[in-house]
């Protein structure tokens, strides 16, 4: 089944249940402000989208942080709150938790516009997916609108569950539609050669992604502490650099089906003896013992940049090395240079972190899509759908 789009939707005069996903990074000391606020920015369009669209009310749902069901300060969405009223310059209201009267109460006031509940972790039904829960969220709108791409892979309750007291009433947000529009050209179809550049720390986490890329590339480039099980497996020495057994069993199965040869693995790499130890250029995949890679070297940047050049459709998840300190940043930000560069080919990065590198490497807007979804875009690859998103298709 196809999904709904908001553009068709009755929103007049309507309550909005609308849930996003404003799980974004905080500073660790009080006051605690946002570091990074793209995946608000991201979906401010869909809000005000609704506002102009002339809907009655807005009750915003997010989740903020891992507190697994129980109350904790430290992820409260209140800078959150504070965030969405400046960007919109209307007044957001945070409810003391996402199920008391008192959001009844304040809906029904005229003066409320826009009501953002507290972190929806707070209650320990969300992420057991609770009927009762869902059904007691679903009492403040007449419309549940999905924006939460990030959250998309949770069968939760506010985005699973709530999905059977909406009936014919669930749309997805604008950001959501734009995600799984972007995703989906990627995998039906890619315009070839289609190059994926895979990096970050685990195989374990990532082998599905891994496997059902290698299936549907020309070429498989990979950095970043992903690098050295393979590196390893391949009966290369990499000194003290990141590696765990379980990964290298898993790189060698990843490597016994590569009959094509598509995956391509460091040549060089840029090393230290700690994290906060210099950097040294190693020449060659050994690495001495005593020193561990922590970016890819000038070597490799070349050939994987002479392979991203040619490319058609490309997708990048995961980091290149340590990129958080500039001595290890120049392999992830030269990936991101050499996609930026490349304007005939469609683009998509998508995980946390090549999505910071993206966006400290200011070349954000010169990708084709920069998606806001970590676990959830891997995901949709590996399976080429979300709980989230099928069940706004119907439960
Ligand atoms: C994310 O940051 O990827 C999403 O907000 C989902 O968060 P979670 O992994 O804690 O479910």
């Amino acid at each position: 089944m196809q999904l709904k789009s908001l553009q068709d939707a009755e929103l007049k005069g309507k309550k909005i249940l609308a849930r996003f996903d404003f799980n974004v990074p905080l500073t660790k000391t009080e006051p605690r402000t946002i570091t990074d606020a793209s995946r608000i920015d991201l979906a401010i369009p869909t809000i005000r989208f609704l506002l102009e669209k002339g809907v009655s009310k807005i009750t915003l749902i997010s989740h903020l942080g891992r507190p697994d069901g129980t109350v904790n300060p430290k992820y409260s969405l209140e800078p959150v709150a504070k965030y969405v009223a400046q960007k919109l310059g209307i007044d957001v209201i945070l409810s003391e938790s996402a199920i008391d009267n008192g959001v009844k109460n304040l809906l029904q006031l005229p003066e409320t516009k826009i009501v953002l509940l507290e972190n929806i972790r707070f209650l320990p039904g969300e992420e057991k997916n609770d009927m009762e829960l869902a059904e007691k969220l679903s009492q403040y709108g007449d419309i549940y609108v999905n924006d939460a791409f990030g959250a998309a892979h949770r069968k939760h309750a506010s985005v699973y569950a709530i999905n059977n007291f909406f009936k014919n009433r669930a749309y997805p947000g604008l950001l959501m539609k734009k995600e799984i529009d972007s995703l989906t050209s990627l995998m039906d179809k890619p315009a070839k050669p289609f190059i994926a550049v895979i990096g970050g720390a685990k195989v374990a986490d990532k082998i599905k992604t891994i496997e059902r890329m290698m299936v549907m590339v020309d070429t498989l480039l990979i950095g970043g502490a992903m690098a050295y099980p393979f590196l390893k497996a391949k009966g290369v020495t990499i000194g003290n650099s990141l590696c765990s057994d379980e990964d290298v069993s898993l790189a060698k199965h990843i490597l016994s089906q590569d009959k094509g040869g598509k995956i391509q693995l460091p040549k060089d790499h840029v090393v230290a003896e700690t994290l906060e130890g210099l950097p040294e250029v190693c020449i060659g995949q050994n690495i001495p013992s005593g020193k561990m890679a922590l970016d890819i070297g000038p070597e490799t940047l070349r050939s994987y940049g002479e392979h991203l050049k040619t490319a058609k459709t490309i997708f990048w998840n995961g980091p290149m090395g340590l990129f958080e300190s500039k001595n290890f940043a120049k392999g992830t930000m030269g990936i991101a240079k050499i996609i930026a560069g490349n304007e005939k080919c469609f683009s998509v990065v998508g995980g946390g972190d090549s999505v910071a590198a993206v966006m400290a490497s200011g070349e954000a807007d010169k990708f084709s899509h920069v998606s806001t979804g970590g676990g959830a875009s891997l995901e949709f690859i590996e399976k080429g759908e979300l709980p989230g998103v099928q069940a706004l298709k119907g439960l």
